[in-house]
């Protein structure tokens, strides 16, 4: 198929016969006002629209690419692969490998399940969590993404917050969300009263360590460490969600960078390169409570797909080349102080929040950098518009919402980056104009 054929019409045909146009809420420019771009192509940190117009990608498939789009090497196995099976339902070397490796150089995990997606690795970590302990009460925080899991949308941020949708998704029931709390974000006291209260019912306590799905909000550490020590205290799991997180800030994640161990973690985008993926990860013994060894059960046809395997592991083998890491943050922070020292030229009343290779643009000076717990301006989306606008124009592509976060990857060289620099000031000086609205 050309997608090309009908470039202006992609959107209207799209909403006869897709939601909203799109397969994913937050694809659809909703917040922005216009249609969305509709991609054909990519290649390392570029985009090239049905158009043929070429974009700097920092969206980058909101986190897989580590090392950009179609990086030569995994597509070299993706294509050995394709050539040697696409799919199995039945046991595989495939997935052992990756497997293996993951459990070699990672700490929490001993022992991980392979499923399809992130939302599913939580789904099937919570009621692990809940088979293990044989308790009901999951606790969650306010502003933190775990997936379309129905008990994790309550107060969920990310394409939930562009929607407006503060306290929940519909569809979702009483009953499903009646074994969830939600705490605030970063607060150590209401955790302790919490547990204080009802401790001994609580399964587990799921949090992204790095939370960055509703902007980039880093934790203190002694936070996280409160978290370890109150579940280990009263025998609840402790869950890191490193979907995004996992493989990107250090091999280990934060896990890693931290020094906590976590009972559970659950991954997902980095480990399948590209293709779907998600996995969940923790001790034998807690593992072990999973079908066929437990009484825990979890299925998927699609489960540890070959190629995602495949593209995985050549991905984290790659990616963990000696100094890579190191390399890929240190840019990052750099270019991070670049886009500051612009936007200061220009007088804009932005900030740039910066951890890892994960940036956040945040629509106000440093000063209103939401502190935790967080409390956003309510015209965030209206302030992020006209920056959105402005960039695209100029051929940079960020995700369409000023609550998601830029990932840089292998992909943005220097070059790369002087040349989106570029791009960035011709922007800035647009938006300092007034233009963009
Ligand atoms: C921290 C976190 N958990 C879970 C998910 C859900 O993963 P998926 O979109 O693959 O279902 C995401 C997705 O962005 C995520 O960022």
């Amino acid at each position: 198929m050309n997608p090309s054929v009908h470039p202006r019409s992609l959107f209207e045909r799209s909403r006869q016969v897709t939601p909203g146009g799109v397969h994913s809420p937050v694809r659809s420019f909703r917040g922005i006002g216009r249609p969305p771009v509709f991609f054909a192509k990519a290649r390392g940190a570029s985009l090239i629209d049905v158009d043929g117009n070429r974009y700097i990608d920092f969206c980058q498939s909101f986190g897989p690419l580590i090392l950009g789009h179609r990086d030569p090497d995994v597509e070299m196995e993706v294509l050995r692969a394709v050539g040697d099976v696409w799919s199995l339902g039945a046991a595989d070397p495939y997935s052992l490998e990756l497997a293996e490796w993951i459990a070699e150089r990672v700490r929490p995990v001993q022992s991980i399940r392979f499923v399809t997606s992130g939302t599913e690795a939580v789904m099937s970590a919570l009621r692990l969590a809940r088979g293990f302990t044989g308790r009901r009460k999951i606790v969650k925080f306010d502003g933190c993404y775990h997936g379309h899991v129905d008990s994790m949308l309550v107060r969920a941020g990310s394409g939930l917050a562009e929607e407006g949708a503060a306290s929940s998704s519909a569809g979702v029931t009483g009953n499903q969300v009646a074994d969830t709390i939600v705490l605030p974000l970063g607060d150590g006291e209401a955790l302790e009263r919490l547990f204080e209260s009802c401790g001994k019912d609580i399964a587990a306590v799921i949090i992204e360590p790095l939370p960055a799905n509703f902007g980039l909000l880093p934790l203190e550490k002694s936070f996280l460490e409160k978290l370890r020590s109150v579940t280990c205290e009263n025998g609840s799991l402790l869950i890191f969600d490193e979907v995004i997180s996992g493989f990107r800030v250090a091999l280990g994640g934060m896990a890693e960078l931290v020094g906590i161990e976590p009972d559970l973690v659950t991954y997902g985008k980095i480990i399948g390169g590209g293709f779907p993926v998600g996995a969940l990860g923790g001790s034998r013994k807690v593992m072990e409570h999973l079908a066929p060894s437990g009484p825990v059960y979890q299925a998927g046809t699609l489960s540890a797909n070959p190629v995602s395997m495949r593209a995985g592991l050549a991905t984290l083998e790659k990616a963990s080349l000696a100094g890579r890491y190191e390399r890929l943050n240190g840019r990052s922070k750099t270019f991070a102080d670049q886009l500051r020292a612009l936007i200061k030229r220009y007088s804009l009343d932005i900030s740039v929040v910066q951890v890892s290779s994960l940036l956040w643009f945040f629509p106000g000076s440093s000063q209103t950098v939401p502190g935790l717990p967080y409390r956003f301006p309510s015209d965030l989306e209206d302030r992020f518009r006209p920056l959105f606008l402005a960039l695209l124009n100029e051929g940079i592509y960020t995700a369409p919402s000023g609550y998601e976060v830029l990932f840089l990857s292998h992909a943005h060289t220097e070059t790369v980056l002087q040349e989106a620099l570029e791009k960035f000031a011709c922007a800035f000086e647009r938006l300092a104009a007034g233009e963009f609205g």
